[in-house]
């Protein structure tokens, strides 16, 4: 039983495989931590809860001196009542009342998972693979319930939390803060890792050791960002790739975020994370529930790599779904990179008519194929196409390009409405803005109001014509910029803080519609590249574009970067022409090949302006790939060598079986004199012995492992390898 409670010292036990995480409630009814890390069967709960007097921490029971919420290990911080942390939550009442405490009311275990109202989640497919605790807390002064949720995924080695609020009282509660989680670590041997950066620079890894007081990362750009991604890791000091302890915490949400992380005057280490309470408020009338998102918490201990494999394995089964979460992606053309918006049907069709010959299997229409949109400025939300681009319509070309053997599909952004279009002309208070002030613009768009239901139906209406309009097989997702005057003309003044979340629970809402609606679509999803990478959109879009930057040495950072937490079959990778479009950077062919062949394989380039030989090579290349895609996206991934550390980089991919494996080693600048290169290899199986593919070499997995591999490493600029092995015995 994964979750189990002793009734003696009111503890319960969850436990994975490798895994515990113990609380106990106290005798006044507070819910404390004893322990998370490393499995353990049984504690002795008075080695791990220990009563300290403390000085200037206040005691809720006169003369218990060592029993204070400032020093106690919390589950689910209060605020006010002398914990001086970072509370989990805080509520304002009628009487002006910013004070609450909780105290354990009840629980229950139940197998299975529950689904989040409105949110997505992790799931089960069956209640066995899951078991669940439900704590209620309740404060019974001012009738709020609480419920603090568990699921321990046993065999996946994961904990999910999440927490529930509910008004059980006459009068009005608002909701200042509503963390999904919080919990206290023992002490503050760690660094935090985050994953941080920009435009065409997402998920580059960062790690500091922690100090005393408050850090953390926070997002308040109401949506997803390349800025700070939703995730934070506290390793230990001496933890690398393959040693030492982990925690990860990844929250499943495409909003403003907090995740704070506080080491307080005892050396305690406070992590909490969910909705960003900055600028968030919700109010919650008689029996009106609030759920807030999902944290998905993933020990480790051994090393990085071990968790990022815990967290692909669990979002590549149960967080994507549909019919493409178990399939080999298509490898794409895109015509962006290759065109911009400056195309006719003839050019794409060109581009297509290549694309198949060399065995492309799905041909993608990029921005520009609606209302009158030859540049930016114009036309989001007038979905509807652009009969001087494609005079014969979307039907006919979609007809045209099945007929040359490849699928179809398309770009839209259906979030966003341009103040140049039909639709903002005919509703013009359709997008977020406050009272008196005009609204900003981002690559001259504006924002609609996704907290009403009308603009939410019109973008299900909009988007399903389309994709009823003709063949379409596939959608990339798009959405160009972050949320400003963030208001809505529906909501009263009291309610203005909750259009943030209302506007990611609109989204989420129209996600599920159309995904649901359009079962066969496959669905990407993007922001200005890879802006919006989080778990909550990969629930609705099982693939996402990593970034724009599509400059196959940069990208090295950036693929190394989004593997930490999130799976390869979910990483879209383009080849692209060069000199590289973001950067002026040129390549060789098979680097950008490698670097794009390590997630969902796509191109953006022009094969007609690419001489014989370069196509006959990219052809080659591309059924290469088709021969190893399903290691690629279902194998297990390692990291090798760190590009951010060094100047080149290594990964390799491994069968579930350990019969093959491909390791790519990229070099990043050329050296003279270099020492002799060797690279342990990781996964095998020691026993087995390994054919180099088109060679005669063999070697023991063992030795692969123990001494490593022998890399020839004579590179010019810029130059990589992919090498094929396969078991022979
Ligand atoms: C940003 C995306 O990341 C690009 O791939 C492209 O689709 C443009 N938007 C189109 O506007």
């Amino acid at each position: 039983m994964s979750i189990y409670f002793d009734k003696k010292d009111n503890v319960f036990y969850l436990s994975t495989v490798n895994t515990s995480y113990i609380i106990k409630i106290t005798d006044l009814g507070h819910i404390i931590n004893l322990h998370y890390g490393g499995y353990i069967k049984h504690i002795n709960e008075k080695n791990l809860y220990i009563e300290m007097p403390r000085s200037f921490s206040p005691n809720p029971v006169p003369g218990r001196m060592g029993y204070s919420l400032d020093t106690l290990r919390l589950e689910y911080p209060s605020y006010g009542n002398s914990d001086f942390r970072m509370p989990a939550y805080q509520v304002e009442v009628e009487n002006g009342s910013r004070i609450s405490d909780l105290k354990y009311k009840s629980h229950k275990i139940f197998k299975g998972k529950n689904k989040l109202n409105g949110l997505p989640a992790t799931y089960v497919e069956n209640t066995n693979e899951a078991t669940t605790l439900e704590i209620e807390l309740y404060d019974n002064v001012i009738k709020l319930k609480v419920i603090l949720s568990y699921t321990v995924f046993e065999a996946y080695d994961v904990i999910t939390r999440t927490t529930k609020f509910v008004n059980e009282g006459f009068n009005n509660i608002k909701l200042l803060r509503a963390m999904s989680m919080s919990i206290d670590f023992k002490d503050d041997d760690f660094c935090l890792l985050q994953l941080s950066g920009a435009w065409a620079r997402e998920r580059h890894i960062f790690k500091h050791s922690l100090v005393p007081g408050l850090q953390g990362i926070n997002s308040t750009r109401g949506v997803s960002s390349p800025q700070q991604n939703t995730f934070i890791c506290l390793a230990r000091k001496n933890t690398d790739e393959y040693n030492g302890e982990a925690y990860g915490f990844n929250l499943v949400y495409s909003g403003s975020f907090a995740a704070n992380v506080e080491v307080d005057q005892y050396n305690n280490t406070r992590v909490s994370m969910g909705i960003n309470p900055f600028d968030f408020s919700w109010l919650l009338k008689q029996n009106e529930s609030f759920q807030t998102p999902e944290v998905v918490m993933v020990y480790s201990d051994r090393g990085f790599n071990h968790m990022s494999q815990i967290y692909h394995k669990l979002y590549r089964e149960r967080l994507c779904k549909g019919k493409f979460r178990d399939k080999v992606r298509p490898v794409l053309i895109n015509n962006w990179e290759s065109t911009y918006f400056n195309f006719n049907e003839e050019k794409l069709l060109n581009i297509a008519k290549e694309a198949a010959k060399i065995g492309i299997e799905l041909f993608v229409l990029d921005d520009g194929w609606f209302g009158k949109r030859d540049n930016d400025t114009n036309s989001l939300g007038d979905w509807y196409v652009n009969k001087n681009k494609l005079p014969h319509g979307l039907n006919w070309l979609s007809k045209e390009i099945n007929n040359l053997g490849l699928k179809f599909g398309i770009w839209i952004e259906p979030e966003m409405i341009s103040p140049d279009s039909n639709l903002y002309r005919k509703h013009p208070d359709w997008c977020l803005c406050v009272p008196d002030r005009s609204c900003t613009q981002s690559r001259n768009q504006l924002i609609l109001d996704l907290s009403r239901d009308d603009v939410c139906n019109y973008i299900v209406d909009s988007v399903s014509n389309i994709l009823n309009s003709a063949n379409i097989s596939y959608v990339k997702w798009d959405m160009n910029r972050h949320l400003t005057e963030i208001g809505s003309r529906e909501l009263p003044p009291g309610n203005q803080k909750e259009v943030a979340h209302r506007y990611v629970l609109g989204l989420y809402k129209i996600m599920n519609q159309i995904t649901t609606k359009f079962p066969d679509v496959l669905f990407e999803g993007c922001s200005g590249g890879g802006g919006r990478f989080d778990p909550g959109i990969l629930y609705y879009m099982p693939q996402i574009w990593v970034s724009d930057d599509t400059d196959a040495i940069e990208r090295l950072k950036i693929q190394y970067g989004t593997s930490i937490v999130y799976p390869i079959i979910t990483m879209c990778n383009h080849f692209t022409d060069v000199p590289n479009h973001q950067i002026g950077r040129i390549t060789p062919i098979n680097t950008r090949a490698n670097v794009a062949f390590s997630g969902c394989l796509g191109f953006e380039i022009d094969f007609n302006k690419l001489d014989y030989a370069e196509k006959d090579e990219i052809k080659k290349q591309i059924q290469l790939y088709k021969e190893n895609r399903s290691i690629i996206n279902f194998g297990n991934f390692y990291r090798l060598i760190n590009p951010f550390e060094n100047n080149d980089g290594a990964w390799m991919f491994v069968s579930k079986d350990k019969k093959e494996f491909l390791l790519f080693y990229f070099k990043i600048l050329s050296e003279a004199n270099k020492p002799l290169k060797y690279i342990k290899l990781k996964g095998l199986e020691e026993k087995f012995n390994y054919k180099l593919e088109n060679s005669e070499e063999i070697f023991g997995g063992d030795e692969l492992q123990k001494a490593g591999l022998f890399i020839p490493d004579n590179f010019v600029d810029f130059q990589s390898i992919l090498l094929r092995f396969k078991a022979i015995n």
